[in-house]
């Protein structure tokens, strides 16, 4: 049989081929193929329900799967005693026990994987990467979102894992906290060399933290790349001016050979360029300059993932993200 994600057998960190899951009549994932390199972070982007959970669970032996095969280091996931200990996972649902102190819940994770020899400067070492040092010895149930999940990052790679799996590590946080969360997981993945794969339905997140992603919807990969490659597929930037000489910037323009293309608005000038947007709109100002033309203002608007999703399928994620009960869920623990 011809291995779709991995035409030239080469070792990828993650390797997962025809997956299928079925839930009685439901099928959640929809035989889906990708592969992860050793080092990346990559994403698994979808909206609510797209299967992107019930992926991750089956990647780390927590569920079983329906068809398809799946290779960690390529080892075959069925081998769960030697996966588990190559792997860190951070749940979508929180998984700590409130009642104990910061360093309680790390101390128990240590005796589960069975760390002995400088137990606790590991845990100081995790606890302080999460900035979370000096509430070492305070009870969980006093921590906000953010805390927990710092916390819970910082339990994820104590054991050292080759690979960690964060499902949605910032839903329900405020900006400034999922910021410092994106940090943490930069730090883990350029300092401590660990591949990460994460899911999410913050299209920033995607775009601010993964080489590469993966768009699910429905139990389907709908389509792969970096976030620089699905963004370009909609052609360059967009600057536009507001200008009164529009005539005469448009055909001083189009002997440039960054345009791809001008069209006139009531305002001024709406220009595709073919290059980096931000790069060129000094040049552009330069230009007008030069011809003594005044320009009233100039903005540029870059593509996002937002836009890549609504094209692919026809929906907002926003349509489908996480609202308060979502929220209510993360707090007080979920389905599963
Ligand atoms: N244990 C289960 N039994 C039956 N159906 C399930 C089970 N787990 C998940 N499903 C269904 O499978 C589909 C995919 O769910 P999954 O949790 O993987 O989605 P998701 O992409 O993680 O969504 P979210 O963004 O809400 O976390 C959904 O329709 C869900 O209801
Ligand atoms: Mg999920």
């Amino acid at each position: 049989m011809v291995n779709k994600a991995n035409p030239k057998n080469k070792i990828y960190a993650i390797e997962v081929n025809n997956l299928i899951k079925n839930f009685g009549n439901l099928t959640a994932v929809n035989n889906i193929s990708f592969s992860v390199n050793e080092g990346e972070i990559y994403g698994l982007l979808g909206p609510n329900g797209a299967g992107k959970t019930t992926t991750i669970l089956i990647l780390t032996t927590m569920l079983s799967l329906t068809s398809g095969n799946v290779r960690i280091f390529d080892k075959d996931i069925i081998n769960k005693n030697i996966i588990r200990q190559m792997i860190g996972i951070v749940f979508q649902d929180p998984t700590l026990d409130e009642d104990l102190t910061a360093f309680e819940n790390l101390d128990f994770h240590a005796r589960l994987y069975n760390i002995k020899v400088n137990k606790k400067q590991i845990i100081n070492n995790v606890l302080k990467l999460v900035e979370l040092e000096d509430k070492a010895d305070k009870q969980v149930k006093s921590f906000s979102g953010g805390m927990k999940r710092r916390l819970e990052i910082a339990r994820s790679f104590m054991h050292e894992p080759k690979i960690l799996f964060l499902d949605e590590p910032t839903i329900g946080l405020d900006p400034q906290t999922r910021r410092k969360i994106w940090d943490y997981i930069k730090k883990l993945n350029e300092k401590q060399k660990i591949t990460i794969i994460l899911t999410t339905h913050y299209l920033e997140e995607a775009d601010e933290l993964c080489n590469r992603v993966s768009i699910i919807d429905h139990g389907k990969i709908i389509k792969t790349g970096t976030p620089k490659e699905l963004k370009s597929s909609f052609g360059g930037d967009i600057i536009l001016i507001n200008i009164e000489k529009k005539q005469e910037f448009k055909k001083i323009l189009l002997n440039s050979a960054f345009i791809k293309s001008i069209k006139q608005t009531k305002t001024g000038l709406e220009i595709i360029v073919n290059k980096d947007g931000t790069k060129l709109i000094p040049k552009i100002v330069e230009l007008a300059a030069k011809s003594k033309i005044n320009i009233n203002s100039i903005a540029l608007k870059q593509h996002t993932l937002e836009d890549v999703f609504i094209s692919l399928t026809g929906k907002n994620i926003r349509d489908s993200t996480p609202d308060a009960s979502e929220k209510m869920k993360l707090k007080f623990g979920g389905r599963r």
